[in-house]
């Protein structure tokens, strides 16, 4: 009899529901269940109610259910170390995990690790300072001497909202003492991150690795600030597209050669054993990439974009990652256009609403809808609100235009009250 394949995803967001949908279209899995998961999740597959961050309650659910992988979407259980806790555990140890260990999600974990790394293996970046406790007058020199804007990040992980931009030297001392001595964002914060502001244009690039070899993802480009023409507060991620129109053959070249195959030595001349994905946060500045940001995981909502222009068997890849084989594959990707819209709350990225009930999934026609923060009522089993980015709406097109009115569309069709979301994604690309 053949193997049943059953995986185990943890998530809960409109990434794992992407991940998930995407690693239904294999022939090869036969179950597939989420930790925690969602309302959309719950209809592919099946949704276990524990945290992604709670080992000993995934280790008991793996060997009882016997699972064949575990794939892991958000980055708090890799930088947490769930793949170091499989492969210390005799009855874990044989069971693969998607996501690197510990040591590989540090590249995320700790913005002073990854910055260090960088300047270990001339990946080009931004110049910096770390600054703690022990020398903060460096830093209050460090503003006072340079120009604005300044860049201040918390070293460690601050749910996305470590990143602080400063336009005056008397805010930017400000926020350097309220990140150290304040505290502001705990232990994340003890140590800072001041770099020079780098003035281009952005976008993701993802790769998946054996830890030698890797493949390229189609790249993406996603939309952060709450409001129109790029204004208000940073969010998770308000929309998304791919391909990026200025990401053509010659800087994709560049990225390869000066920055991923350089990541990738990196990690195996460190001795990291990286099983998973890395996304590289890019600024074209000019038209040369630079490191942004690392991450150890796909990105949130990039990852709607990406996945459904991916036609590769995702699982095979995944095999080929655990089996160190990918150097035997080659990604084939559609060359349409994706355009992600993501609705979400009233309130959000502030204090949101919850609970809303939402209606018209039935009347979308033309797009792919991921939940992300959705939810059964446990008394009526209708789907409501349960987060601050509640759906997002991807859709296909011969050019991006076409394919941001589909998904602009199909948003008209979805309801909850406070519903909101950006109407000018990829309004700063050329068609
Ligand atoms: P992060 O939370 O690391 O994704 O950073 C948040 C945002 O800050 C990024 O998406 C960039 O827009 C911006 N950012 C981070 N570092 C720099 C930099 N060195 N120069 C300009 N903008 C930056
Ligand atoms: N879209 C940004 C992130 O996933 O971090």
């Amino acid at each position: 009899m053949l193997e049943e394949i059953k995986i185990l995803l943890l998530g809960s967001g409109g990434r794992e529901h992407a991940i998930g949908s995407k690693l239904l279209q294999s022939p090869g899995l036969s179950r597939l269940y989420f930790a925690p998961g969602n309302a959309g999740t719950a209809k592919i597959g099946t949704n276990v109610s524990m945290l992604a961050t709670d080992f000993p309650a995934i280790r008991d659910f793996v060997l009882n259910e016997n699972i064949s992988m575990v794939v892991v979407g958000p980055e708090d259980p890799l930088v947490k170390g769930i793949h170091d806790y499989f492969i210390q555990d005799t009855d874990l140890a044989k069971i693969p995990i998607i996501g690197p260990v510990k040591a590989g999600a540090m590249l995320e974990g700790s913005k002073e690790f990854a910055k260090a790394f960088m300047m270990r293996h001339k990946i080009p970046t931004a110049p910096c300072h770390i600054i703690s406790s022990e020398n903060l007058d460096a830093g209050f020199s460090f503003i006072n001497e340079s120009s604005p804007p300044y860049v201040l990040k918390a070293d460690g992980l601050a749910a996305g909202k470590g990143v602080v931009i400063c336009n005056t030297p008397v805010e930017a001392r400000k926020e350097l003492h309220d990140m150290i001595i304040g505290a502001k964002f705990g232990e994340a914060s003890r140590h800072v991150v001041i770099e020079e502001y780098l003035n281009g244009i952005e976008l993701s690039v993802f790769i998946l690795t054996d830890g030698s070899s890797y493949i390229i993802f189609p790249e993406a480009k996603d939309y952060k600030k709450i409001g129109e023409g790029d204004s208000g507060p940073n969010t998770g991620g308000m929309g998304s597209v791919s391909p990026v129109p200025f990401a053509d053959k010659e800087f994709m070249k560049k990225v390869e050669t000066r920055i991923i195959r350089p990541t990738i030595q990196g990690l195996k001349t460190e001795g990291i054993e990286y099983k998973g994905f890395i996304y590289f946060g890019l600024m074209k500045v000019k038209d040369d990439p630079f490191v942004i940001e690392y991450n150890c995981r796909l990105g949130d909502p990039e990852t709607e974009a990406v996945l459904p222009r991916i036609k590769s068997d995702l699982l095979e890849l995944f095999n080929a990652v655990t089996e160190q084989k990918l150097e035997h594959f080659t990604i084939e990707t559609d060359p349409h256009h994706t355009a992600t819209v993501m609705l979400v709350s009233k309130g959000y990225p502030g204090v949101y609403e919850k609970g809303k009930v939402i209606t018209g999934e039935e009347n979308v026609k033309d797009s792919l809808l991921f939940h992300a923060g959705t939810a059964i009522h446990p008394v009526t089993g209708e789907i409501i609100s349960n987060g601050g980015r509640v759906m997002a709406i991807t859709s296909f097109g011969t050019t991006l235009k076409e394919a941001l009115e589909k998904s602009y569309a199909s948003a008209e069709h979805i309801n909850f009250e406070g519903k909101y979301f950006r109407r000018d994604i990829g309004f700063d690309l050329s068609p």
